[in-house]
């Protein structure tokens, strides 16, 4: 018989945000359904209550037609579902073996079998997954894409009937992407139910058989992946037309002289780098995920140790020894990572915006807080972070709010910013705020100030920036003008060898 999942009128609110309101859909067996919506539409809420994590104010969710009322993950897990959050739950102190089988590993009913036989198993899995990982590999020191991979490896090993994935290439290379496609493609095949959040268009339309779309914790439309385009979800997902995104660009016409001129550098990670960046212009990043380009801007901005090279800014060589030696001198870094490179989750939306501006906000002894307010509503506004208010938890935010507050924090007025340094900006972001984000960009550059763009979604990166640095293997492998760059002439120079 074939499987199937069923959401019934389900509603949940948290205070100040109705976060879904009645949501009703199925979803069958033996096909992938995607879920789509904007920043804070509800997805991983839905999936919580999936999972048990969280529980409904009202309504249910029902698996071959019997409703089910799950008070734990562990009753979720049980009846047949493996929820992969947006955030890994992994622990990062044990090794691969025992992640994948923790659920089973206390005292009972695994108890009896031992090391030798968890290694076997887990190995067999990882043949499947064709990684070059070990079973006692200890999972905090594998890098991030293995570790979401380990996330689903548990997922796997359960052999569950509804597996949820909750952005899961968020932090794959796209090495793993394709070998987590394979292995969702055979799930289908067993007849699995699988629902996948993305906010990746073309991971959608190569991964899904159908797409729902939610707005505001509303239920919008479903769709067959075969039957429609990139056009009319966008519109099902914000509600209107936002037309063609980069023709509407209102970009900066006046590029000016050197402002940052990059010579010959090498750090442990990345070798013989050498670039120039104008006044007002945006210059790209490109290459494939681990080509160096983050290692080279931590360098840059005092994170990392140089080896050897040059810097000038305005002609002058600068050596800075901390990152909060590059602020002072005009330079800002918004970093891809946001969990591990500063937000406190546990601090307001206020707090996390102000936090680097906070000795220029600060008058006397105390904290300005009408003018911390004043940044974070500004930040709020311009990035449509979804809130009720400036004052609640970072950790209560969706994911890409969480995102958004990085990017407000980093973009704020009250930072004298002459170089910005964006590292992936637009991950996890939906794709209304994502036509914001670019023209914020184009604004920055025409108040004179040298961006610097780094992404791995080729088509945002080639149509954003002015010219392009390709980078393969912590090498620049080659700079192409906007007017001359095409996906192919960028993967040509991302990939040759
Ligand atoms: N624990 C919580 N406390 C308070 N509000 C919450 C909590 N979890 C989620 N919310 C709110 O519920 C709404 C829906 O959030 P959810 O995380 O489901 O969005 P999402 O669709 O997954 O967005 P994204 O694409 O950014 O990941 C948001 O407004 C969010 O701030
Ligand atoms: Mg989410």
């Amino acid at each position: 018989m074939e499987k199937l999942l069923q959401f019934c009128n389900i509603n949940k609110s948290f205070p100040g945000v109705q976060a879904l309101s009645n949501i009703s859909f199925s979803v069958k067996g033996g096909s992938v359904t995607a879920l789509m919506g904007e920043n804070g539409a509800g997805k991983s809420t839905l999936l919580k209550i999936l999972s048990g994590d969280i529980h409904p104010d009202d309504g249910h969710v029902s698996i071959d037609g019997v409703p089910q009322r799950f008070e734990s993950p562990y009753q979720s897990i049980k009846a047949s579902v493996s929820v992969i959050y947006q955030e890994r739950q992994l622990v990062n102190s044990m090794d691969v073996m025992e992640n994948v089988f923790f659920e089973d590993l206390p005292q009972s009913k695994l108890g009896f079998i031992s090391r030798a036989e968890l290694r076997r198993r887990t190995q067999e899995i990882i043949d499947a997954f064709g990684l070059p990982i070990k079973p006692n590999d200890m999972v905090g020191r594998l890098p991030v894409a293995y570790q979401q991979m380990v996330e689903i490896m548990k997922a796997y090993r359960r052999d569950s009937d509804i597996i949820a994935f909750d952005e899961p290439t968020a932090p794959l290379t796209d090495k793993e992407i394709e070998i987590l496609f394979k292995l969702i493609n055979q799930l289908k095949a067993r007849g699995k139910i699988i629902l996948y959040v993305s906010h990746r268009m073309a991971e959608i339309f190569k991964i899904s058989d159908e797409i729902v779309v939610l707005k505001d914790g509303v239920f919008v439309n479903s769709f067959e992946t075969a039957k429609t385009n990139e056009s009319e979800l966008v519109k099902a997902m914000v509600g209107r037309d936002i037309g063609d995104t980069y023709a509407n660009l209102k970009r900066n016409e006046n590029i000016g002289g050197v402002l940052l001129d990059v010579k010959n550098l090498v750090t442990k990670d990345v070798h013989d780098i050498s670039f120039q960046l104008r006044r007002g212009e945006v210059l790209g990043f490109a290459g494939l995920v681990g080509a160096g380009r983050t290692e080279t801007m931590r360098a840059i901005f005092g994170a990392d140790p140089i080896i050897s090279g040059e810097i000038t800014i305005d002609g002058k060589r600068v050596h800075f020894r901390s990152p909060k030696d590059a602020i002072a001198h005009g330079i800002a870094l918004c970093p891809e990572d946001r969990k591990e490179q500063g937000l406190v989750l546990g601090r307001s939306i206020r707090d996390n915006v102000s936090m680097p501006v906070l000795s220029k906000v600060r008058k006397g002894p105390f904290l300005n807080t009408k003018s911390e307010e004043k940044l974070a509503d500004a930040a709020i506004k311009t990035y449509s972070i979804k809130t009720p208010s400036s004052e609640k938890e970072a950790g209560e935010l969706s994911g890409g709010n969480q995102q958004k507050i990085i990017l407000g924090r980093w973009t704020s007025d009250k930072m004298d910013t002459k170089i910005l340094i964006l590292d992936e900006p637009t991950k996890g972001i939906d794709v209304g705020t994502k036509a914001e984000v670019y023209q914020m960009v184009c604004d920055f550059a025409k108040l004179g100030i040298g961006v610097i763009f780094i992404s791995s979604e080729l088509t945002e990166v080639i149509n954003v920036s002015d010219n392009i640095v390709v980078m393969q293997n912590g090498r620049i492998t080659g700079t192409i003008a906007r007017e001359d760059a095409t996906e192919e002439s960028v993967l040509q120079l991302a990939m040759h060898n």
